[in-house]
């Protein structure tokens, strides 16, 4: 798929002062001279806060990191994360199309997709809320068929249950990702078959639901808020650490002096090859 910088783009753009802190913070964690590895999560910080890639983003995190603003457009068109274009201002709906899902019924989901938000992939809501795009595998194979929504995933779709999820994003509710069907994670429909005893004392919902759910909010973007800024070495006087004494160097082995005549290596006693095995004379006597 062609991957091109959106048509209609914005002026200009700025970080948030909690994002640009912590864009900053990113930058930190990388030696001197490589301050260009942290433009993915630059990136993706500006695309967290716009809700899609704008132009003058790359471009401003491209001079945050001193790199050429091609440098930053090969990433930010390479990663399909990267989103080029508007996306839906309640959610984006990235619908898994790849093998499992697609036997699983992913075209059913798309075709949701196409009823409720936009005929094409990439374009918007008539109200500008949603929009969709088929993915490649996400990783959730044994739940076919599923899809992203902001964060989470929500498995074992069917084509009623992602037209419900969509109303009721539409109305500002956002319902409880995972399984769509009842299950807890990937195990049996009837039930666990095996491990049966891990049962007992867990979560209410599996782990990443769980997560997911005590967060409280699947579609919200991330704007700094969730996690306090941690960089511990900031502002700390570097100690240089002692030097390292070379190691020693190992004397050359005198047989390796000039002239001196190589002192020959004590080779493992050689493996004596296991005697052959004469061919049974009643076998020689067949070939005659
Ligand atoms: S095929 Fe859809 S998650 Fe893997």
């Amino acid at each position: 798929m062609l991957r091109r910088l959106h048509h209609d783009q914005p002026e200009s753009f700025a970080f948030t002062p909690a994002n640009k802190a912590w864009a900053e913070a990113q930058i930190t964690k990388y030696p001197e001279g490589r301050q260009a590895s942290a433009i993915i999560p630059l990136l993706w910080r500006a695309q967290e806060q716009e809700g899609w890639l704008t132009r003058p983003a790359i471009e401003a995190v491209a001079d945050m990191l001193g790199m050429a603003y091609i440098r930053a457009l090969e990433v930010a068109s390479f990663y399909f994360m990267f989103q080029l274009q508007p996306v839906g201002s309640v959610a984006h709906i990235q619908v898994c199309g790849t093998l499992s899902c697609m036997i699983c019924g992913a075209e059913n989901l798309i075709a949701v997709c196409k009823d409720k938000i936009a005929a094409n992939a990439h374009e918007l809501s008539a109200d500008g809320k949603f929009s969709w795009e088929e993915v490649e595998c996400l990783g959730s194979c044994a739940n076919a068929p599923m899809a992203q929504i902001g964060k989470d995933y929500y498995e074992d779709l069917t084509a009623e249950k992602l037209a419900w999820i969509i109303d009721e994003l539409a109305a500002g509710r956002v319902p409880t990702p995972g399984p769509q069907n009842g299950r807890y994670a990937a195990e049996p429909l009837k039930g666990l078959t095996s491990l049966t005893a891990h049962e007992s004392g867990r979560t209410q919902f599996n782990a990443s639901v769980q997560l997911a759910t005590d967060i409280g909010d699947t579609v919200k973007r991330i704007d700094g808020t969730e996690v306090p800024l941690l960089t511990p070495w900031l502002g700390k006087t570097s100690k240089k650490p002692a030097a390292k004494k070379p190691a020693a160097k190992k004397a050359a082995p005198k047989a390796a002096a000039k002239g001196a005549e190589p002192k020959a290596e004590k080779k493992p006693a050689a493996k004596k090859p296991a005697a052959k095995k004469t061919a049974p004379k009643a076998k020689k006597a067949e070939t005659k």
